[in-house]
C-alpha cells in the first residue's frame, strides 16, 4: 500500500482499486454527518461495534452550507475565520486526528500535552479541541473559567472512556467497601483501595477518584502513579483500561495472580470475596478497540519479513502484544523514539493509523508501518471533519459558541484534585542512585 499521511486518501485509493489493502468498514468514507444522522453509535472504524451509552452526547445536524461545501471552500473558510479570530482562538489536534483537520491545528500532541497547551494560551477565548470528549473535558478542567472549550463534533466520544460509567463505579466502590470494611481500622495508615483512573475517562470518574483519595494517570506516568497509590493503599482499583493497568502493574513486578478483573455487570465484579481481598490490583473491564486489534501474530510476521524491525506498541495493547514488542510507550514516546533514531530504521508500530501514517510521511528516511494491515482508525476521533471545524469557527466570528464542553463545578473541583495529585507525583528514585 502506498503510504500517504492522510488515512482518508489511503481509503479513497483502496476503494478505487488504486492501492492494495483493506479497511475495517466500507463506510469510513461516508460523511460524518450522514453517520451522525443514523442510529447513534460510534460510527465506522475500530470502535464501531462497542455499545454506546444512552447518555453519550449526540451531534445535531450542522447547516447544509458546511455539509455541502467542497474541500477547497472549507479550507478557504477555515483559514479566513482563523485569521480573523487571531489569538482569540486556539485549535488543538490530537495525534490520532485525521490529516485533513490536523493541518489547521496550532498544536498537535497527546491528550495531556494538548490540555496543558490550552492552559498556556490564556488569551484565547475559545479552545477548539479536535480530539475526543474526555480530552475536551480535561482542557476545560485545566483552562480558565472565561475560556470556552469546543468539541467540533459532540459525537466524538471515546468508547473506552465510556466503558466506566459513574453509576457502575459508585456501585463497585460500595461493594468493595463492604467486603473490605475491616481493613483500614486500628489506625492502619494504608487505605483498603486507592482508585486510579487513566486520563481516558470522563470528568465524572476523575471527580470520583478525587473524592476518594485517588489520582489520574496517563500512559507515560502510569508506573509513577501506581507507586504513589501503593504508598497510600493496599490495593488499586484501576479504571477504565484493563490493559494499561495490567501492563503497568506487571512491569512493576506485581504477579498476574495478584490482579483481578472487575466486570461491572456481575456481582462483586465477577469475583468472590477472597479474590477481592487477595488482589493488589482490581482491573476495570475496559479496553480500547483500536489497540485490541494488535496481535502477537502481526509482530511475528513483521519480524519474519523485516529481521531488524523495531516494534513499538502503545500500552493499551493486550499484555501478550506488549510482551512481544521491543518497546511500549505512549503516543509521544512512540513519536520521540522515531525522531530520535539516527540511522535508517524499520519500525512496526502498534497504535492508531493516523499517527502511524503521519510519522511515516514525516520520516521518509525510515520505513514505518502499522502492525495491523487493515486500515481501521479510531472511529470516534474520525468523527471530526473540516466541515465541523468551519462551522464552530464561523460561529465564533458571529459571537456564538456552539458545542461547548463544560464540566459542572461539583465534578470539576474533585477532578482537579485528582489531576493535581498526578502532576505532583514524582517518579521513585532509581535503586542505588546517588542521593
Ligand atoms: P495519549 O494520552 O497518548 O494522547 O493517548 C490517548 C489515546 O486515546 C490513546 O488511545
Ligand atoms: Fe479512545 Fe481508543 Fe480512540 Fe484512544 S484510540 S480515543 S482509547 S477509542
Amino acid at each position: 500500500m502506498t503510504t500517504t499521511a492522510s488515512v482518508e486518501l489511503t481509503l479513497r485509493d483502496i476503494s478505487a482499486g488504486a492501492a492494495a489493502g483493506s479497511s475495517c468498514s466500507t463506510r469510513l468514507l461516508d460523511a460524518p454527518w450522514d453517520v451522525d444522522r443514523e442510529d447513534p453509535g460510534y460510527g465506522p472504524g475500530a470502535s464501531m461495534a462497542d455499545a454506546i451509552p444512552a447518555v453519550a452526547p449526540r451531534q445535531g445536524e450542522i447547516p447544509a452550507e458546511y455539509r455541502e461545501a467542497s474541500a477547497e471552500e472549507l479550507d478557504r473558510r477555515i483559514r479566513a475565520a482563523k485569521a480573523e479570530l487571531g489569538d482569540r482562538v486556539v485549535v488543538l489536534g490530537h495525534f490520532y486526528q485525521r490529516d485533513e483537520v490536523v493541518q489547521y491545528a496550532d498544536y498537535v500532541g497527546d491528550s495531556f500535552q494538548l490540555a496543558t497547551a490550552a492552559k498556556a494560551r490564556t488569551e484565547a477565548e475559545a479552545i477548539i479541541f479536535c480530539g475526543v470528549h474526555f480530552m475536551a473535558e480535561t482542557a476545560d478542567l485545566l483552562s480558565t473559567p472565561e475560556q470556552a472549550v469546543i468539541l467540533p463534533n459532540l459525537a466524538a466520544g471515546c468508547s473506552m472512556a465510556d466503558m466506566a460509567d459513574i453509576d457502575q463505579v459508585e456501585e463497585c466502590w460500595e461493594q468493595l467497601m463492604e467486603v473490605l470494611e475491616d481493613e483500614g481500622a486500628d489506625g492502619d495508615a494504608l487505605a483498603p483501595v486507592i482508585p486510579v483512573t487513566y486520563m481516558n475517562s470522563s470528568a465524572a470518574i476523575k471527580g470520583f477518584v478525587g473524592r476518594h483519595g485517588g489520582i489520574v494517570c496517563t500512559s507515560s506516568n502510569a508506573s509513577t502513579v501506581l507507586a504513589w497509590a501503593f504508598e497510600r493503599g493496599r490495593r488499586v482499583l484501576f479504571l477504565p483500561d484493563q490493559h494499561l493497568g495490567r501492563n503497568t502493574a506487571k512491569a512493576m513486578g506485581i504477579g498476574l495472580d495478584e490482579m483481578a478483573m472487575w466486570n461491572p455487570r456481575r456481582p462483586l465484579g465477577g469475583n468472590d470475596e477472597q479474590t477481592v481481598r487477595d488482589a493488589r490490583v482490581l482491573l476495570w473491564h475496559g479496553f480500547c478497540s483500536v489497540h485490541k486489534r494488535f496481535t502477537v501474530a502481526q509482530i511475528d510476521k513483521a519480524r519474519a519479513e523485516h529481521p531488524d524491525v523495531r516494534v513499538i506498541v502503545h500500552p493499551e495493547c493486550p499484555m501478550e502484544v506488549v510482551d512481544a514488542a521491543d518497546e511500549a510507550g505512549s503516543t509521544d514516546v512512540i513519536r520521540r523514539a522515531i525522531e530520535g533514531a539516527t540511522e535508517p530504521t524499520t519500525f512496526a508500530i502498534g497504535t492508531e493509523i493516523n499517527l502511524v501514517q503521519r510519522l511515516a510521511a514525516q520520516h521518509p528516511q525510515h520505513e514505518i508501518f502499522c502492525l495491523d494491515p487493515v486500515v481501521c482508525p479510531c472511529s470516534t476521533m474520525y468523527r471530526i471533519h473540516p466541515g465541523y471545524l468551519a462551522w464552530t469557527l464561523e460561529a465564533l466570528l458571529r459571537g456564538e459558541v456552539v458545542n461547548q464542553v463544560s464540566v459542572s463545578p461539583d465534578v470539576a473541583e474533585p477532578a482537579r484534585v485528582a489531576l493535581e495529585r498526578m502532576l505532583a507525583a514524582k517518579p521513585a528514585p532509581l535503586a542505588g542512585s546517588a542521593r
